[in-house]
């Protein structure tokens, strides 16, 4: 869709192209899963507990929530980004979720595009999460901008986004990635909110995880394989056979959901940790909370469903919230902790 009467500026046009892409084109992983498909869960045929007391609330960032559901960062920058932030958040407001919006980089430059990011007046109660790039720290962003981000939205925390593979696929991408460390560092010791540090699609390794830790981030999403391939994206939206060429040999590249959450929890008992990227039912999401998440996050089963109607989003948080009741109440498990101290994930 072509967001604006007049020619638009790169980053507003490939915020289109996302959406586009995402509704139109296979953008899955081809063999890359999540590995939630390796855990099953132990029935329990007499979970001596009453349905209706089962209990779906989460604590994330010190905030209660309705559910531990984060409607993943996707987008904003065009008026049918805006509609489709708007339909998420009235939806995240509703049944007291999380979520995050796209990266804000357009907006930090092009203020009039600011309103397709403020959601708070649709979620006045929710835990909304601000979203710029981290290596935008090596071109120019720093504190002031990402303060900037976050008052767009009033948002309780920012996201740094990380995305290496998608910056070396698309045109004219961001490369420069020496010195992030420190310079997540120096924003999380001067930022008044929590940063959270999250992939894309591509997952974080324990090791990255460590690092980012001790560079003071407060959160991670891992965002890792299984679901949207953010180098076919890039191929879709490729200039030349190059990119072409690159984004569909690097198209299932990374490490997997589960993978991620189980080796980033097992060094990391505190940290908030969020499993996203190939979720796709709350019975995924019930997999990755007892894998050690506090929250399950989903991108493109949201996009597909705000593209369609408010309504189509309302049906979406039902179900994910009807499929996690069920995980806890056909395991026996009352509450999130309850599930995450039994032994009724096996794999
Ligand atoms: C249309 C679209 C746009 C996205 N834009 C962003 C973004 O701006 N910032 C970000 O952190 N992640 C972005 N993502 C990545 C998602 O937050 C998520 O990490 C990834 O899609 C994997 O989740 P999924 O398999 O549920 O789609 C975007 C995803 C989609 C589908």
């Amino acid at each position: 869709m072509n967001p604006s009467t007049t020619e638009p500026p790169s980053t507003q046009s490939r915020k289109a192209d996302h959406i586009r892409i995402c509704l139109e084109e296979d953008v899955q992983c081809r063999q890359a899963t999540s590995g939630l498909e390796n855990y099953r869960f132990t029935h329990c045929c007499l979970p001596e507990l009453d349905y209706q007391d089962i209990d779906l609330k989460a604590k994330f960032l010190h905030k209660q929530l309705g559910a531990p559901i984060l409607i993943s960062s996707m987008t904003g920058g065009t008026s049918q980004a805006g509609m489709i932030n708007q339909r998420l958040a009235q939806v995240a407001q509703q049944y007291n979720l999380a979520m995050g919006v796209g990266s804000q980089r357009v907006a930090v430059e092009k203020p009039e595009v600011a309103d397709t990011f403020a959601m708070r007046k649709y979620a006045p109660d929710a835990l909304l999460f601000a979203n710029l790039g981290a290596v935008q720290l090596n071109y120019e962003y720093g504190l002031e901008q990402c303060l900037k981000a976050i008052d767009i939205l009033q948002a309780n925390a920012l996201i740094l986004h990380i995305n290496p593979l998608q910056e070396c696929i698309q045109p004219r991408g961001d490369k420069n990635f020496r010195g992030l460390f420190d310079k997540i560092n120096n924003l999380c010791s001067k930022l008044p909110l929590p940063v959270i540090a999250k992939e894309v699609g591509n997952g974080i390794s324990v090791h990255m995880a460590q690092k980012l830790i001790e560079a003071g981030v407060a959160a991670i999403d891992v965002a890792g394989t299984g679901g949207t391939s953010w180098a076919k994206v890039e191929s879709e939206r490729a200039e030349n056979s190059l990119q072409q060429r690159l984004g569909r040999t690097f198209s299932d590249w990374g490490l997997s959901t589960a993978e991620c959450i189980t080796s980033i929890r097992a060094i990391a008992p505190d940290i908030p940790l969020i499993a996203s990227g190939g979720l796709r039912h709350g019975l995924d999401a019930g997999k990755a909370i007892a894998l050690g998440a506090n929250l399950a996050g989903f991108a493109m089963p949201f996009l597909k469903a705000a593209a369609d109607s408010e309504e189509a989003v309302d049906e979406l948080a039902q179900i994910l919230i009807a499929e996690l009741k069920t995980v806890l109440f056909c395991t026996g498990n009352q509450n999130l902790k309850q599930l995450q101290n039994s032994d009724s994930l096996i794999g």
